[in-house]
């Protein structure tokens, strides 16, 4: 990746963004759900169910859900925007925001099964309502589902599309690789994951996905490059910062607002960004390995200890500071696009909307 100096934009959100960063996944949601709607129902009906259940629009078994549980829908809105920012119609990014949904999900039904995970959206993970084999397959054939949406997507641009996400999900999977070897490395020494290894790791398995996400509605409008690159670039970025907030987020978050189980990635012994930090402050090092080490998952007691120290040697401040730095780099990649008289009115303010999105997935609670 290359890196772009940082901005002088803000990173802290205000209530007029929040506001409006909720607005503009509110309307990529509502724009984007009747072909998602339309997709899933293409698939066999078990397996649509499943996806269904993931989505948040049903309970395991069938029955249409209570209260609203499906995820927070950013990929969708990043594809939406990217092609208003590269001067399309909103409903030109459609094909692409329900392709970059699917592979999301697809990712989190695979991702919870590699990570034991039992708990996602505030609900059982699908592999524990369903059955492992179960999951496993409705993740492939929402794969599957994506890459038939997108190539079915009208105009020109549908091959370079295509190949756009596939680069994407071969990032994905590295990343994912990468996520899981990291698991049995040491803490310490020579052998010990660098920042820049978990940077790579977490700019494949998270950032890839955003990148393409905000791109690829902007391909298929036959955008120039300089506008793709910027804004897979800004993408990637962010996903950078997405995934060290998500990891803070792993240790201090509320579950009950996240929707996830706190300290997983801790039990587990996750090369998250925050323990990485910690390691960084010498007199921490010793206490804290003498907690992580070991092979198998951490009870509750030691995970709270271990939680205590990270933040203690200054791993959750150091672990906002870097999110705060991508955002900047998101900033940076952002001034890139089609400014000034010449640029439409509605891909001037659609650079916006994705500006006020930043500073609220930054400061995000769930
Ligand atoms: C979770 O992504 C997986 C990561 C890349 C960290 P989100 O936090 O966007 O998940 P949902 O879709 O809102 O549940
Ligand atoms: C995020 O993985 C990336 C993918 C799902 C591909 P994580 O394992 O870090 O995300 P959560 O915390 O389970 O959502
Ligand atoms: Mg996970
Ligand atoms: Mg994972």
């Amino acid at each position: 990746m290359t890196v772009t100096t940082s901005a002088p934009h803000p990173t802290v959100s205000t209530t007029a963004d929040t506001e409006r960063a909720v607005q503009l996944l509110d309307r990529s949601r509502a724009l984007v759900r009747p072909a998602l709607t339309e997709a899933v129902g293409r698939l066999h009906p078990w397996v649509a169910e499943m996806a269904a259940y993931s989505f948040g629009w049903c309970e395991a078994g069938g029955a249409p859900t209570a209260a609203a549980a499906g995820g927070k829908g950013l990929r969708q809105a990043l594809a939406v925007l990217g092609a208003e920012a590269a001067g399309a119609p909103a409903r030109a990014g459609v094909s692409a925001a329900v392709a970059v949904e699917l592979v999301h999900t697809f990712s989190l039904l695979h991702d919870d099964i590699m990570d034991g995970d039992a708990t996602r959206r505030g609900r059982p993970t699908v592999w524990k309502a369903y059955g492992t084999g179960p999951a496993v397959l409705a993740g492939d054939a929402l794969f599957a589902l994506a890459v038939e949406t997108l190539a079915s997507a009208p105009g020109s641009h549908v091959p370079a599309a295509v190949r756009h996400l596939a680069t994407a999900l071969n990032d994905l999977v590295s990343g994912q690789a990468d996520d899981l070897l990291f698991e049995s490395r040491p803490w310490t020494g020579p052998e010990a994951v660098g920042p820049d290894e978990y940077r790579a790791m977490a700019e494949h398995k998270t950032g890839a996905l955003l990148g393409c996400a905000a791109a690829l509605g902007a391909v298929l409008a036959g955008a120039p490059a300089t506008t793709v690159t910027a804004l897979d670039r800004a993408g990637r970025h962010l996903g950078l910062a997405f995934q060290v907030i998500d990891d803070l987020l792993g240790i201090w978050g509320d579950p009950a607002v996240t929707g996830k189980p706190v300290h997983a990635d801790l039990r587990r012994r996750k090369k998250t960004f925050p323990v990485l930090a910690a390691l960084d402050c010498p007199a921490a090092v010793r206490p804290l390995t003498r907690l992580l080490e070991g092979t198998e998952d951490l009870d509750d007691a030691t995970a709270r200890r271990a939680a205590a120290l990270i933040e203690e040697a200054g791993g959750r401040s150091a672990a906002l500071a870097e999110a705060h730095r991508h955002i900047a780099h998101v900033h940076a990649c952002l001034d890139g696009l089609p400014s000034g008289p010449h640029a439409l009115p509605t891909a001037l303010r659609a650079a916006d909307d994705l500006r006020a999105l930043l500073a609220f997935l930054v400061r995000r609670e769930m």
